[in-house]
């Protein structure tokens, strides 16, 4: 796994967009996988103001949500949808139609998921996944103890999870029990996974996802057995990581390390 230290939360919107911008630049139709949540806002509003500015295109671009609450629909403001349109399809061109979020008022949830699975199929795969943690190490709404080989189905939110998000709900009795999410076998299948983390609250789960062993536990932790992640995280997400001083010097010093070799100077 790829780490990224930055030192704040700004720095790591902003080199999450480039990430995704440099894709949407060198393959105009490429498939985005789209988180929710606090993390990813900052990187959608540098996106939106990449599209204002340097007319960055997302016309053909195709993206799939992570998971939606069971019970809301596209118009409650909590709802998973009405949180990418506010936050980021309004402020882009993307073709709404080119948009997937699932469906939390599907009524057959097992046919939903087994659809969604097969419209991203159809679409040929994700080539990048956006993902945000929980403070208890899941990805999307994959709680401790889903299969690592799930695929979309419904799950029960543990009560860390609707703790966690009762701030958006006014209180946890608002926060639904129920998600349909795409499973971690689902995102294993992306091309490549951008996980992004910043503050304190996440410094456990990072630590476990980065350098504890794989575990259903800590579903993040599958990460490890993806070819391509890229972590963004700060340096309050990065405390508890014992070799952050390694990716740290890595980051810096491999471009120059590697220019070096080409050069055929010595110092390797
Ligand atoms: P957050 O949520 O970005 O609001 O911290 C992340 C998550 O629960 O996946």
């Amino acid at each position: 796994m790829r780490v990224i230290v930055e030192p704040d939360r700004a720095a790591v919107s902003r080199t999450a967009a480039q990430f995704v911008a440099e894709l949407v630049r060198r393959r105009p139709t490429c498939v985005l996988g789209l988180a929710t949540g606090s993390t990813p806002l900052g990187m959608y509003a540098e996106l939106a103001r990449m599209h204002r500015d340097e007319g960055l295109d997302f016309s053909r671009v195709v993206s799939f949500n992570l998971d939606e609450y069971v019970g809301l629909g596209p118009n409650h403001p909590q709802s998973y949808r009405y949180f990418m349109q506010e936050n980021l399809f309004r402020h882009i061109n993307i073709d709404t139609r080119n948009t997937h979020v699932p469906d939390g008022r599907a009524l057959d949830f097992e046919a939903h998921a087994q659809q969604y699975e097969k419209l991203i199929r159809d679409e040929g795969g994700i080539d990048l996944q956006v993902l945000g943690i929980g403070s208890d190490g899941h990805i999307a709404f994959n709680e401790p103890g889903s299969s690592l080989g799930s695929r979309t189905r419904l799950k029960t939110l543990t009560i860390e999870t609707v703790r966690d998000n009762a701030r958006f709900f006014g209180s946890e009795e608002a926060v639904p029990r129920l998600a349909v999410t795409m499973g971690v076998g689902t995102i294993l299948e992306s091309r490549q996974c951008l996980l992004l983390a910043a503050g304190q609250s996440k410094a456990q789960a990072i630590c476990d996802t980065v350098e504890g062993p794989v575990t259903a536990q800590v579903t993040a932790s599958a990460l490890q057995l993806h070819r391509d992640v890229v972590a963004v995280i700060d340096e309050e997400a990065a405390q508890l990581l014992k070799r952050r001083d390694y990716y740290r010097e890595m980051e810096q010093a491999q471009a120059r390390l590697l220019a070096e070799h080409r050069s055929g100077r010595k110092g390797l």
